[in-house]
């Protein structure tokens, strides 16, 4: 087991699911952190993981056994695993997605998320087809231009495009280590994240679908009923994506703006927005764990 693991906002996370008894769904089950906890802290709940990871999978099932019966797993996207529970008739009182990467993938060196991997790959699912590799070394300057600028925000990528496109027309590009060196040995100036950071977190996103994975994942949950849910995420583009969907779905009015007098009745919210404001980890959760430092915990509950 990995031993830098520290599921965040673990205290938090049971805190929220503490009123819960029945069935949560882990969507995001990784190592089984938060899992393990949450089974620990209420004897009144049982766990269905969900992951995308067969390698994570694998040691969470091992290190959830004993819990027997309260505890199984399915290897699935969270969007599809999420609807065959819907589907089952399952009857789900909570829900909890950790989304990101998690530290057995960032510190494996053999699945390509570090600066320094001997690989280009990141995939979360080993499954799927598309890596970093092919697409670092296949997409034209402008998909590579569109995903820079839509999943790493950078305002201009024109230069980091064209250093990676130079290179890779005298050999590919194979290994993180590369991919990072080139850009680190053509940066100027200091920037307090390696110059490398935004160009992974693209890539990362692409190959993992990771925007259009949670927005499905939300459309397959919207319909729930009295059902909690808590979402963690790590990066202002997939909080933005959560903040905004807990907003529509706890709003009565849902005429379109243009309208001059409500006509839809006025109580169209799904449920209640637990957190208008995101928990985020303490001082003292970040000086133990420092990944911890950018997730930010939204909370919804919807209505029976
Ligand atoms: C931050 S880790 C979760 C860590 C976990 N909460 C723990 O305490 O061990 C995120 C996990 O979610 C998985 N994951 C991310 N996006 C996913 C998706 N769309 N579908 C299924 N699994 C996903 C990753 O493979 C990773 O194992």
């Amino acid at each position: 087991m990995n031993p830098n693991h520290i599921p965040v906002l673990c205290d938090e996370v049971c805190g929220f699911f503490a009123d819960s008894s029945g069935l949560i769904v882990d969507a995001t089950l990784g190592l089984g952190g938060h899992s393990l906890a949450l089974l620990e802290s209420n004897p009144k709940i049982k766990i269905i993981g969900i992951d995308k990871d067969r390698e994570a999978l694998n040691l969470a099932n091992d290190r959830l056994s004993h819990f027997g019966d309260r505890f199984s797993a399915i290897h699935s996207s969270f969007a599809i695993g999420i609807k065959k529970i819907i589907n089952e008739n399952k009857e789900i009182s909570g829900i909890l997605a950790d989304i990101g990467i998690s530290s057995y993938q960032i510190d494996n060196p053999n699945r390509g998320f570090s600066f320094y991997s001997e690989n280009l790959d990141m995939r979360m699912d080993l499954d799927s087809t598309i890596d970093a590799k092919m697409i670092v070394n296949s997409y034209t300057k402008e998909e590579l231009n569109r995903i820079f600028m839509e999943y790493g925000e950078i305002k201009n990528p024109n230069n980091i495009t064209k250093l990676i496109l130079d290179y890779r027309r005298n050999r590919p590009i194979n290994t993180a280590k590369e991919l990072s060196n080139i850009i680190e040995l053509n940066t100027r100036g200091k920037t307090k994240i390696h110059p490398a950071t935004l160009i992974f977190q693209a890539l990362r996103i692409e190959v993992n679908n990771e925007l259009e994975e949670l927005e499905r994942f939300l459309d397959n949950t919207e319909n729930l009923k009295n059902t909690k849910i808590a979402i963690i995420s790590f990066h202002s583009l997939e909080d933005r994506i959560v903040k905004e969907r807990f907003r529509l779905w706890a709003k009565n009015c849902i005429c379109n703006e243009n309208v001059m007098k409500c006509e839809c009745g006025n109580n169209n919210a799904k449920g209640v927005n637990l957190t208008k404001k995101p928990i985020i980890p303490s001082a003292k959760e970040i000086a133990l764990n420092n990944r911890s430092r950018s997730a930010k915990m939204r909370g919804f509950r919807f209505y029976e």
